[in-house]
């Protein structure tokens, strides 16, 4: 860890003297390298034993790995090429220089929130402070269909809020600058905000239930960060939290897994007044248990969640491959009892000699339950101008019980 350390000083300091030459704004380039720090760009951004910021590590979502990408300067395979404005794009509303959307593995829903003064300032450090490192980057492993792109662009629509950060004129400036660092760069609540249905925070700030109530993420427990007595932090005093975030430990309990990382590359190089002022802000945050938190699960969400991918949001599909369930006279059946079925086994196409390959759909039968299989169908029955009734979880209670007694066909 030392030698990581050690390493890192000296690549910024052959970076600096390089940045003077080149006449950049080397207090720009340093404070960008601060903000780098409290954004932990490194921690995501570098693969275990790899270059710093090359990119490369596997990161889990609900549909696959993806990979972080190569953010040093360098021209081909790196950050080199990006101008300031597409930067602060790819930061702010999670969109490529190449233009495709950014998996939210990403946390452009904090970092949406980072001004213009500090977004120059990473941006001076990325292109002026960091040694530019020749790394191809890596697909991700996400399998087709759920591997294009575009359904990430109708995800940005329905829940991404690229307002930059709102000061509250009644609280103190120390306040709402904890505020601004916990909801931006510092991005606590990738880890410790629930998430919803379709991956996306329940909340970005305390303004919505559920910021900071804890939640499960790739094997760990990022725990309550409210005041909540049982399990938040409504013990821990101000100071006892700023211990805790500079190193690591405090008289309740020492950092590990992931938040042991968060204090080894980032927290700890908090300065003192933003850490006190990180403090200030999430003790404000009244208790609150994730029992108070219901998520809502939509035939809209669920809808979005699991078919909009193939089937796309507005319902047209893809000709011929993948049916339209807008206006389709299949899906406004008086009977639903197909519709359920196919929901609940999946279906491949008829295979015939006019068409040689299969388009498969997945079954939802372990996934959904009875009510919110209706949800879904009722959704697409009364969506995209379709008009039919909508379906009972009773009756899908039924076919399910239909199913699972049929002889398996195949
Ligand atoms: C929680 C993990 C995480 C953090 C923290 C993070 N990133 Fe990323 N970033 C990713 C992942 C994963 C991708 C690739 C997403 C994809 O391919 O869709 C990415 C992509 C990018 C891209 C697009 C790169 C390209 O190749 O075109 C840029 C630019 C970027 N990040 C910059 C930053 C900067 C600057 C910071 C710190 C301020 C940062 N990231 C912090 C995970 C993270
Ligand atoms: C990369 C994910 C991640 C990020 C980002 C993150 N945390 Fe954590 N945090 C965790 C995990 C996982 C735990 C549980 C393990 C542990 O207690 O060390 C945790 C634990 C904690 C704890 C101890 C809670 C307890 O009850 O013992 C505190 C306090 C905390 N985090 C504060 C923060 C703050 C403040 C931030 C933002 C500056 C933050 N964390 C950012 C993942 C994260
Ligand atoms: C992996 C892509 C994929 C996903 C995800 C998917 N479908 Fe499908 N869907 C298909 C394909 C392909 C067919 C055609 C299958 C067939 O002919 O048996 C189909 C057929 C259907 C049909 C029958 C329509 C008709 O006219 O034949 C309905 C209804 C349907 N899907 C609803 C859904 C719902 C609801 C979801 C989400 C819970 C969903 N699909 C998820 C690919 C998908």
């Amino acid at each position: 860890m030392k030698m990581i350390k050690t390493l890192g000083l000296a690549a910024l300091l052959a970076a600096a003297a390089q940045a003077a030459q080149a006449n950049v704004d080397t207090d720009s380039v340093r404070r960008g390298g601060y903000l780098a720090r409290v954004s932990d760009c490194i921690a995501c951004h570098t693969a275990p034993q790899g270059k710093e910021n090359a990119g490369g590590l596997a990161m889990d979502t609900p549909v696959g790995k993806v990979y972080s990408t190569n953010i040093t300067p360098d021209k081909e395979t790196g950050i080199g090429e990006y101008s300031y404005e597409e930067f602060a794009r790819a930061l702010r509303q999670g969109v490529a220089k190449q233009g495709h959307s950014l998996y939210p593995a990403m946390p452009y829903t904090s970092f949406a929130r980072i001004n213009d003064a500090d977004m120059r300032d990473l941006y001076a450090y990325f292109m002026h402070g960091v040694e530019p490192v020749k790394q191809a980057n890596r697909d991700s492993d996400i399998p087709w269909p759920l591997s294009m792109r575009w359904p990430l662009t109708l995800w940005r629509w329905v829940f991404h809020d690229d307002s930059p950060y709102q000061a509250d004129a009644a609280k103190s400036a120390e306040w709402n600058r904890g505020a601004y660092l916990v909801q931006g760069m510092a991005h606590c609540g990738t880890c410790h905000t629930p998430r919803g249905v379709a991956f996306q925070e329940v909340a970005l700030s305390e303004k919505k239930p559920g910021y900071l109530t804890g939640s499960q993420l790739a094997g760990w427990f990022a725990g309550n960060l409210t005041a909540d007595k049982r399990e938040g932090l409504g013990g821990w005093s101000a100071e006892e939290l700023v211990e805790y975030l500079q190193t690591g430990r405090n008289r309740y309990t020492a950092a590990f897994g992931p938040m042991a990382e968060v204090v080894h590359y980032s927290s700890q190089h908090i300065n003192a007044a933003d850490l006190s002022a990180i403090a200030v802000y999430i003790k404000s945050l009244p208790g609150a248990g994730a029992a108070d938190v219901a998520p809502v699960r939509t035939g809209a969400t669920l809808f979005f969640e699991n078919c909009a991918t193939c089937h796309q949001a507005n319902g047209q599909g893809h000709d011929r491959v993948v049916p339209t369930l807008a206006g389709s006279s299949a899906v406004m059946a008086r009977d639903a009892t197909s519709l359920i079925r196919v929901v609940l086994e999946g279906g491949v196409n008829a295979r015939t000699h006019h068409q040689s390959w299969e388009y498969s759909m997945p079954g939802y039968a372990q996934q959904m339950s009875d009510q919110e299989v209706a949800d879904v169908l009722s959704y697409m029955r009364q969506s995209w101008g379709n008009a039919a009734s909508p379906v009972a979880a009773a009756d899908v209670a039924k076919v399910r019980k239909l199913v699972s007694e049929a002889q398996p066909q195949r």
